[in-house]
């Protein structure tokens, strides 16, 4: 898959997707990530690449050209990749939006900075707008590397002997506790069911462990949960 970020602070991407887990991946072509640098595509001949709203109102918003001409500039052979715009208005992310995006050939992300971008660009380019939470960053650079980073770990290989599908968040539960060694610290200790070997048993206690969480952390989610009557069981053991 390929992820490509157009952005008025390509830099601020190398440190974060350079090394790391996402870093190797990219060295290994498991995905392609590449950072385009907005203002390099402005006609602009002082390199501006905002301008003020019509209509007065505070701030600068970023001027369509320049963000459409890099967005053509990712556009190889006439294809159309899948546009997503870093927006607060947006609708908020999680891990079903992950795994959903993990499965296209090619995205778009589109960084804003300022006021946010001319509405025309929305209208001509952009498929869908995505938040990260409730709250305003200064830019969508670092919303852009959530997302960046969600998409990637699901692609097939990029973490090293993940387990998917007993992560958090994968199927609508909270991951269960985990330990390693040493078997005591601090005078606490690993519970003694997972040194015990016994794979069913453990296999009931986490799960048991991550119902349990779930609701103590997230009742939220434990209230749209669908419990089997092998769970109830669990919870009332
Ligand atoms: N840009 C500014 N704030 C944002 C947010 N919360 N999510 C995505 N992009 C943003």
């Amino acid at each position: 898959m390929k992820i490509d970020i157009l952005t008025l602070f390509p830099n601020m991407f190398e440190a974060v997707f350079g090394d790391s887990i996402i870093g190797r991946a990219r060295a290994k072509g498991l995905l392609e990530i590449n950072f385009t640098d907005i203002r390099s595509y402005t006609l602009d001949k002082h390199g501006k690449v905002d301008d003020y709203p019509y209509g007065a109102g505070g701030g600068m918003v970023m001027a369509p050209q320049p963000i459409f001409d890099a967005y053509k500039s990712v556009c190889k052979n006439g294809e159309k990749p899948y546009v997503i715009y870093m927006s607060p208005q947006g609708s908020v992310f999680n891990q079903k939006k992950a795994s959903d995006l993990a499965q296209k050939e090619h995205i778009v992300l589109l960084c804003g900075h300022y006021e946010g971008v001319d509405e025309r660009i929305l209208e001509e380019i952009v498929d869908e707008e995505i938040s990260i939470g409730d709250y305003v960053l200064t830019g969508g650079e670092i919303a852009a590397m959530a997302v960046t980073d969600a998409v990637a770990r699901m692609i097939s290989g990029v973490v090293q002997n993940g387990n998917s599908l007993t992560e958090s968040h994968s199927d609508g539960l909270l991951e269960y506790p985990q330990y390693t060694r040493p078997p005591e610290f601090h005078g606490r200790t690993v519970p003694e069911i997972l040194l015990s070997g016994h794979d069913a048993n453990i296999k009931k206690w986490r799960r048991k462990q991550s119902l349990l969480r779930t609701k103590a952390k997230r009742p939220d989610m434990f209230e749209k949960y669908q419990l089997t009557e092998e769970d109830k069981k669990l919870l009332e053991d």
